[in-house]
């Protein structure tokens, strides 16, 4: 059975959601499910925005055959290679051979590599390009690392409608709601939609930047996204989002303490440390134990905050895992411009400050505040941490 949406009288969602995959990309827990979209405009000729992941082949090609009716498959604008959209795209060949695929030089490639063959009908286009479909007329942009280097974007120049790969998606299963404005994005979508931006694209500030400025210049009414829902109101706040998120700036002035703590000590002490600040005026602390948190959710907390308190266990003479994995992580999502407090433990040769401190200098424009807060073993008063909750707190102001 099909179950298709209607997004405009020519414009058809034909893609599917997920909620039984653990793991995106085999790394990203979604508790919530992804979506996998694709469209289909039929106009004079019928095109489709790309294909989805295998998982949900079947309701995508039930629902392809519907919103086609008896007409064939003109077009196949495949936008981005990565399998969660284009590993049902050899199987659509199959079943619509008339169809011809337009993509980047380096998607063509890209086919090659994964199938083996090539497209029999086969458009490469570039920056500017236009494909005629009717009464639309369809403007291809090029997006490269967006998140792989053959993406691209298409631009309806007639209903202004962006189709943005990769591009303001966010994980999360679609539930009968197919626009961000019948969702309560702001609340129940926005960590998930941060989580995604900052672990898929996080590392790709900069081609988003230019991505984001040639938006500026195209007028946008829709966004048809291929995770997540679509945007045809309030898109400004959106890319907003995405704006800060690219320029590596602090999406909040906040505070987020995350900690690695073996036995329980060095997670009182940062404990005591959000006693601390939260009795110099700072609120809307969050806390995280690195043991019990998934990384992706630590990494995007540290792309939302300003200011981050990191507190370690010294473990065989360095970083506690969770927080040396974590280092390790923000350095590969090109993590800069913050504020940091550093609190380290070590019951008879603490390292774990120094060994933070030499991570964090190699990152760009990390700030950080006063000296390491030391505890051997324990803490036993506030004595360690007084000096640098002070600074810490002074930094905010
Ligand atoms: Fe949703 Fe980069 O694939």
């Amino acid at each position: 059975m099909h179950n298709t949406q209607n997004i405009t009288d020519n414009l058809i969602y034909v893609g599917a959601s997920d909620r039984r995959l653990a793991l995106f990309e085999n790394i990203y827990p979604i508790a919530r499910g992804v979506s996998y979209n694709s469209y289909l405009l039929r106009d004079e000729k019928t095109v489709l925005f790309d294909t989805t992941d295998a998982s949900v082949a079947h309701q995508f090609f039930a629902n392809v055959e519907h919103a086609l009716g008896s007409r064939g498959l003109d077009y196949l604008v495949v936008h981005h290679m990565e399998p969660d959209h284009a590993a049902t795209l050899a199987d659509l060949l199959l079943r619509h051979p008339e169809a011809t695929v337009v993509c980047t030089a380096k998607a063509a490639q890209m086919i090659q590599q994964f199938f083996g063959c090539q497209p029999e009908k086969l458009m490469t286009v570039k920056e500017g390009d236009t494909l005629c479909c009717g009464s639309h007329t369809l403007t291809f942009t090029m997006a490269p690392m967006v998140h792989w280097p053959e993406v691209m974007m298409t631009f309806d120049t007639t209903t202004g409608t962006l189709f943005s790969a990769d591009a303001f998606g966010t994980f999360g299963a679609l539930s009968g709601n197919i626009f961000a404005d019948e969702v309560n994005f702001e609340q129940e979508w926005i960590n998930d939609a941060r989580r995604y931006y900052i672990n898929i694209v996080g590392k790709y500030g900069v081609q988003v930047q230019n991505v984001l400025k040639k938006a500026a210049t195209l007028p946008i009414k829709m966004i048809c996204p291929l995770h997540g829902p679509v945007w045809r109101k309030n898109l400004g706040w959106f890319i907003d989002k995405h704006n800060t998120w690219s320029s590596y700036e602090p999406e909040d002035k906040a505070v987020v303490i995350i900690y690695g703590s073996v036995y329980g000590n060095t997670e009182a002490a940062a404990m005591r440390m959000a006693t601390l600040l939260a009795q110099r005026g700072i609120a809307n602390i969050k806390a995280y134990d690195a043991s019990h948190t998934d990384m992706s959710l630590l990494v995007a907390e540290c792309f939302r905050a300003s200011h981050i308190v990191l507190a370690a266990s010294t473990y065989n003479n360095g970083i506690f895992t969770p927080i040396e994995n974590l280092l390790a992580d923000l350095k590969a999502h090109a993590w800069q411009r913050r504020t940091v407090a550093l609190i380290e433990n070590g019951s008879w040769a603490p390292q774990s400050g120094k060994l933070m401190r030499t991570e964090l200098e190699q990152m760009k424009d990390i700030t950080i505040v006063g000296d390491t807060a030391t505890l051997k073993s324990a803490l036993h008063d506030d004595e360690p941490l007084t000096a640098l909750a002070e600074a810490f707190a002074a930094s905010m102001k």
